[in-house]
């Protein structure tokens, strides 16, 4: 039987094949992008000529249609590929799944935006092609040559200076733009550390460096980061926030994640919180005893707010979720309280320091608190 007869009786519309596998994947991440998808394919399109190339868009469900978007426009151009997540957020994540996604040997991730220059895209495949023991190029804004230019203004650009400078001393990294989203990584080199990057927040760059322990061959190339097109930044004070528990969950090698981490942030404020409004209860008049109970209440509904905001900002609870989601907190909390006061009570009665068994019940609690909040009010859908 003939090729012809048989995608007949098989009902298939012969299409004609993909003419190369991709030697290069561009992942970009979308959150609310859709008025940029189609000038960015053709942007990459020009500046890819001659290179079998692939783009990956990861959208995570964004309420403007960016995925049905990206669905049309790949339609016309085979290259584009869609990563639709759904019940998911956050930048890091995206980027290491539409890496995983990909099998090409060599993966760039950029913003959707334009802000960053895809002509760099060709030099650094070049790069890559020129020396093979090379790891990772980045599309650096502080090179010689680089510049911000108008894509960042006044305190944004003052807060990625000190975040880079922070960076570097901190995690010891070398490279002069380490919070970069614009980059290339050789697939080997990027599999070597997956399983040590932290899918919160959004420096997977700086992640991905001070992961690989300062064995990566790094190259920079200088660009200038241009407004963004349409559309806004998702880049605001919370970003400040898992970058510093980024920080640390590095320098507890990994041992606490960035989840734990702003987890205790949000109970420290809930203690001067906490101190707060008994001092306003007791000026008010109340006798000591209500005052502290109206102390702990409020501190729990103040904690149970930032941590919704924060530190699940990724499955944020709303209208009726949100109410629940109050009561079960105050549930979890009182478990944690009872569990606190039982463990210093042991240690008390092992070791007679109050200050020792005081901070080993606030640690269960808060071991307990994290925990249960995690499987019960922000569970993953
Ligand atoms: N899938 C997904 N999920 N994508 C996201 C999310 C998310 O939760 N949040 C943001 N994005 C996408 C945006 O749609 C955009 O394509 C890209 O990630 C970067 O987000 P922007 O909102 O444009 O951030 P920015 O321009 O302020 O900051 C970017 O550039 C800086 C300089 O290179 C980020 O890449 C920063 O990490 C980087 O420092
Ligand atoms: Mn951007």
């Amino acid at each position: 039987m003939t090729q012809a007869a048989l995608l007949d009786r098989a009902r298939i519309i012969p299409v004609p094949p993909l003419s190369t596998v991709p030697e290069l994947t561009v992942v970009v991440p979308t959150y609310d992008e859709r008025a940029n998808i189609r000038p960015l394919v053709q942007r990459l399109a020009e500046a890819l000529h001659g290179v079998a190339w692939e783009v990956i868009f990861v959208d995570d469900d964004s309420p403007d249609g960016t995925a049905a978007e990206v669905r049309a426009v790949a339609r016309d151009t085979p290259q584009v590929r869609l990563h639709h997540r759904i019940g998911r957020r956050g930048l890091s994540g995206a980027c290491i799944e539409g890496v995983l996604s990909s099998v090409a040997p060599l993966v760039a991730v950029m913003d959707a935006d334009l802000q960053h220059d895809e002509t760099l895209l060709p030099r650094m495949v070049q790069a890559m092609a020129d020396d093979v023991g090379l790891d990772l190029v980045i599309g650096s804004r502080h090179l010689d040559g680089g510049t911000v230019g108008e894509g960042l203004h006044g305190l944004r650009r003052w807060g990625s200076d000190r975040a880079g400078g922070l960076a570097r001393r901190v995690l010891h990294i070398d490279a002069t733009d380490p919070m970069s989203g614009f980059f290339m990584v050789r697939r080997a080199a990027f599999n070597g550390v997956v399983l040590d990057l932290q899918r919160q927040g959004f420096k997977i760059l700086a992640d991905m460096l001070s992961a690989s322990g300062g064995r990566w061959r790094v190259r920079e190339l200088p660009y200038t980061f241009r407004p963004r097109v349409a559309g806004q930044s998702k880049l605001d004070s919370a970003v400040t926030l898992e970058f510093l528990g980024l920080l640390v969950a590095r320098l507890t090698g990994g041992l606490l994640p960035i989840r734990f981490i702003l987890f205790l942030m949000v109970g420290l404020t809930g203690v001067v919180v906490q101190l707060g409004a008994v001092r306003a209860a007791l000026a008010l008049g109340a006798g000591f005893g209500v005052a502290q109970a109206a102390g702990v209440g409020v501190a729990m509904t103040t904690n149970f707010l930032l941590n919704n905001s924060l530190t699940w900002r990724d499955r944020r609870l709303t209208g009726r979720a949100l109410l629940r989601g109050l009561v079960s907190f105050y549930a979890v909390c009182g478990l944690g309280a009872v569990a606190n006061i039982g463990v210093a009570d042991r240690v008390f009665a092992l070791v007679p320091n109050w200050a020792l068994a005081s901070l080993a019940g606030a640690g269960i609690g808060a071991l307990w608190n994290f925990w249960a909040s995690l499987m019960v009010t922000w569970r993953a859908k």
